[in-house]
């Protein structure tokens, strides 16, 4: 397994792979990596075969987080990451220290932006208004210097699987971009770097998340027409959760797997996300209703 740190050097093994035909699998992460990435790191694998390479980068991107949010406090840890990656079979590790992926901008003189304008405006786009162009601009900078065949995203961020892919499309990206499934504790709750935050007393009320999807589901299937108002049902979700008292909502939506567009009527096969904060530990969570 090879570690690589600077832009340059990863573009031109990237290069290297692509003369020669390669197909490249690609898993892009801010590290601290748990269950939920390596089964991300598997299928990518799968995808590309033992005769293809697997590149997961490992970066914490500055641009994608608010001022007043984790940054700094981000949890990192290179070690241990860089021995699940070994144990997971993946090639190349892509770490670059954060000169090399935004020169100048500790000046600022780094002024290139990539922005999504349609299903970046709402749910974690209006909570968190500059997330997704920190986003698309990393991942457009790491798709131009590790030239995936296909790239692996989790639905655990689904708004963002959407964003990314459709940024591919409108900006022709050559590669295919493959959405994977949630990895969950035993309880439900969706593994997340974040989980490390939970103190003893949040740890059991964050699987409030996964219980509110199981409500919604329950509903729409004992509905008597299949259907149920969409105002209704968040109501009770979010009377459900505030009967936590370390989580906060921060956001319930009912809206359409593709499109990202609220629904006014729930009914099966739409898609639920939730953002809540538990204690100062702020998670989200989705699902098929
Ligand atoms: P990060 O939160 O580290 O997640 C990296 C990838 O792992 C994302 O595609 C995410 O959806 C996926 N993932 C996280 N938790 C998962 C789980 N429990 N099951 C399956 N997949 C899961 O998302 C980011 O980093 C960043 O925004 C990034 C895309 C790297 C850009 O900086």
């Amino acid at each position: 397994m090879k570690i690589v740190t600077t832009a340059a050097g990863m573009q031109r093994l990237a290069r290297g792979w692509q003369g020669q035909g390669m197909k490249v699998g690609f898993v892009p992460t801010m590290g601290y990596l748990h269950a939920g990435h390596i089964s991300l790191v598997e299928r990518a694998r799968r995808l590309v075969g033992r005769a293809g390479v697997v590149v997961v980068s490992i970066y914490v991107n500055p641009t994608q987080f608010a001022p007043h949010e984790d940054l700094a406090k981000y949890p990192r840890d290179f070690k241990r990451d860089s021995a699940l990656c070994r144990a997971a079979g993946v090639d190349v590790i892509f770490a670059p220290p954060d000169p090399e992926m935004y020169p100048g901008r500790a000046t600022g003189d780094y002024s290139t932006y990539v922005v999504e304008e349609t299903l970046a405006q709402g749910m974690e786009g209006a909570a968190r208004p500059t997330h997704f162009r920190g986003v698309t601009t990393v991942v457009a900078k790491l798709f131009h210097l590790v030239l995936p065949t296909v790239a692996v995203f989790g639905a655990k961020d689904w708004q963002q699987a959407a964003v990314v892919q459709r940024m591919v499309r409108d900006l022709n990206f050559p590669l295919r971009l493959v959405v994977a499934p949630t990895h969950r504790e035993a309880d439900g709750l969706a593994m997340s770097s974040r989980n490390k935050y939970l103190s003893a007393e949040e740890r059991p009320q964050a699987t409030i998340l996964w219980r509110a999807m199981q409500r919604a589901k329950a509903a729409v299937r004992e509905a008597e027409n299949g259907a149920v108002a969409a105002a209704a049902l968040k109501q009770e979700l979010a009377a459900l959760i505030a009967t936590q008292p370390a989580a906060r909502l921060d956001y319930v939506e009912f809206f359409d797997p593709a499109t990202l567009r609220p629904v006014a009527e729930v009914r099966r096969g739409a898609q639920l996300a939730l953002a809540v904060f538990v204690g100062r530990t702020r998670l989200i969570d989705n699902g098929r209703v």
